[in-house]
């Protein structure tokens, strides 16, 4: 018998920023995103009589072709799961995935792949052993974090915290929850328009950046930083405030991006368009009062964020005025999504 199981997964935003882990994945600050929807990876993973005597005996097809770049973080990722997914070691494990997103457009891939790859893992465990977790996308978000941390967040939809925090009981280092207060009408359809500024890879890994927050002259503050952001956006959903979350989240932003050129080694992520870009948006938000804001992931492209009410003029102002900056004009109108969901075939 066949077994195959197929997710879509889509990727996510963070509004505080995960910069910084201990051993393990995890995370050395909370961090709460908005899932996506437009931007997602679709996986499918079928298992079949071992052919070899490896001990996981694997391929990757990213787009129908073969990807062997991709099999060092699985292979990494199969060996951190392997004690609670014996299977991985017993059958032939093709791996099928794509992106909804352009090939090297610079969006980070590894929290709508990974996270797809464990939905796809945990629900083929299932069907092995016939039995069903207790709490299914818990598991998924905990074996997600093993893949890449920001992984966990993108199993749940709308707003999503991974990492413990004082006011938030359920909230744990190992799995991500749904966001538990409460949440202004506002932020429930929120935009993302995502800019294209470089395409191809990035000069410095996330991998990477997060071990440079070791031995960071700044990390303790930033990491007791990030827990008082989050508990003052928790405040700012609630009540609604779109200047207060506009001003956070684009200090998290810069803050994190200050993280990287203050490391040692220091580097930077961000190119001259995207400077000019958030420039222009602060010129932008100045003359019209239009609440748009910026964040920025661990890379040069911008992410927009604003009120559904407001897509017009945004939308307006991206094509007479960021257009230019953009690489060959692209962008992506993204939203806040419901999650990750299984295929049936
Ligand atoms: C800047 O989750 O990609 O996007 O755990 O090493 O795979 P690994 O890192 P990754 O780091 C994401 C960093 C970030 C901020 C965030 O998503 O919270």
């Amino acid at each position: 018998m066949k077994l195959s199981s197929k997710w879509r997964s889509p990727s996510n935003i963070a509004l505080v920023k995960y910069w910084g882990k201990h051993a393990n994945q995890i995370p050395a600050n909370p961090s709460l995103s908005f899932t996506l929807k437009e931007c997602y990876t679709e996986t499918e993973v079928t298992l079949s009589p071992k052919k070899s005597d490896t001990e996981f005996d694997f391929e990757v097809q990213l787009d129908e072709k073969l990807e062997e770049s991709f099999k060092p973080k699985i292979e990494k990722f199969f060996k951190a799961i392997v004690h609670e997914a014996g299977f991985l070691k017993e059958y032939h494990i093709s791996i099928k995935t794509n992106n909804s997103f352009p090939h090297s457009s610079g969006i980070a891939s590894s929290a709508s792949g990974m996270s797809a790859l464990a939905l796809c893992l945990l629900s083929l465990k299932n069907q092995i052993t016939g039995d069903e977790p207790k709490d299914f996308l818990q598991k998924a978000s905990e074996w997600s974090r093993l893949g890449s941390g920001s992984a966990s967040r993108s199993v749940y939809g709308g707003l999503v915290q991974w990492g413990k925090s004082a006011n938030n009981p359920v909230s744990s280092d190992q799995f991500a929850t749904p966001f538990q207060g409460k949440t202004h009408e506002i932020f429930k359809d929120f935009k993302d328009y995502v800019l294209l500024v470089e395409v191809g890879s990035k000069s410095v890994s996330s991998t990477a950046g997060h071990g440079l927050m070791n031995n960071h002259p700044f990390a303790e503050k930033r990491f007791e930083q990030a827990h008082e952001n989050l508990s003052k956006l928790e405040t700012i959903l609630e009540n609604g405030d779109l200047e207060a979350f506009g001003n956070l989240v684009e200090s998290e932003a810069l803050t994190l991006h200050a993280m990287m050129m203050t490391s040692q080694p220091y580097f930077i992520l961000m190119k001259p368009n995207t400077v000019k870009i958030i420039d222009l948006v602060w010129q932008f938000r100045k003359e019209t009062s239009t609440p748009l804001y910026f964040t920025l992931d661990a890379g040069a492209n911008v992410h927009l964020l604003f009120p559904a009410s407001a897509e017009t003029q945004v939308e307006n102002f991206v094509e007479r005025e960021l257009r230019p900056y953009l690489k060959d004009g692209r962008y992506i109108k993204d939203c806040v999504g419901e999650g990750a969901v299984e295929i049936n075939n």
